[in-house]
């Protein structure tokens, strides 16, 4: 069933860029040829302020723009904060929720990032929902079950292949250069695939699945590769378009 998924290689632009980085993204969507753009989907993540214009650069190319975060309510007293309605209406598509620096940075727990995927799909948007084991979970030999409970907690009810791309992101390798082991990296994603099995029947077999934690040109091709990975959430490395286009060509 693998190959009926569509691989998607997003970008996670976190808290860098400026709106002179509209030239680094339109190097990726003239970089993103005919042959690659048949064959996945690229998505870049920009800081909110961004959304708008890159959505407006990006109109018309293969490349779409998501959001890295969103608050549960479509509206109200939420001083700094945006609605899933907001970032659809500043164009875009998608939008992560439950990446581990929320969560350890503004203490998201399991049922906050279940409210805001269910916002996402209010507004008509892809939920990209992040999960992944700390150093010391896995040194516990806790991580398939961490990442079983946060799958369990964070993922709403109704999720579908049209609507749920489930992100796996072992903290520890965020940032460190480190990365799992190709079989740690099955390991996992047959656990994320069964449960997500258990909870959705059928739609989980063809429910992308990614793999984000210090992705580079020089790992994609075997991370990307590994058993069950359905494409990348990509950090640092999505910064720069070279780079970013040279891990989505793992899939060339
Ligand atoms: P890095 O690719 O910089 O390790 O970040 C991964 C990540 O957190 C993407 O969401």
């Amino acid at each position: 069933m693998a190959g009926a998924r569509r691989p998607l290689v997003a970008g996670n632009w976190k808290m860098n860029g400026f709106r002179s980085s509209v030239a680094e993204l339109a190097k990726t969507i003239e970089g993103f040829d005919g042959a690659l753009a048949g064959r996945i989907d690229l998505l870049v993540c920009p800081p909110a302020t961004l959304i708008a214009e890159f959505a407006e650069r990006a109109r018309g190319s293969k490349v779409a723009i998501g959001a890295q975060d969103c608050h549960p309510k479509p509206s109200g007293a939420h001083t700094g904060d945006l609605s899933a309605e907001m970032l659809r209406d500043a164009g875009a598509a998608a939008v992560i929720v439950g990446h581990s620096e929320r969560r350890a940075d503004h203490g998201e727990s399991n049922a906050l990032v279940r409210a805001k995927a269910e916002a996402a799909w209010r507004a008509g948007l892809l939920a990209i929902v992040c999960v992944g084991e700390t150093r010391a979970e896995r040194e516990a030999g806790r991580t398939l079950a961490v990442v079983a409970e946060q799958l369990k907690g964070s993922v709403p009810d109704g999720a579908n292949p049209a609507n749920l791309v489930v992100a796996y992101e072992p903290v520890w390798a965020i940032g460190t250069g480190l990365t799992p082991t190709v079989s740690d990296v099955a390991e996992v994603h047959g656990v994320i695939r069964r449960e997500l099995a258990a909870r959705l029947g059928e739609a989980a077999a063809g429910t992308r699945v990614l793999y984000g934690g210090s992705v580079k040109p020089e790992n994609a091709r075997e991370l990307l590769h590994a058993g069950d990975v359905d494409g990348a959430l990509v950090g640092g490395a999505s910064l720069k378009a070279e780079d970013f286009l040279k891990i989505a060509a793992a899939y060339r």
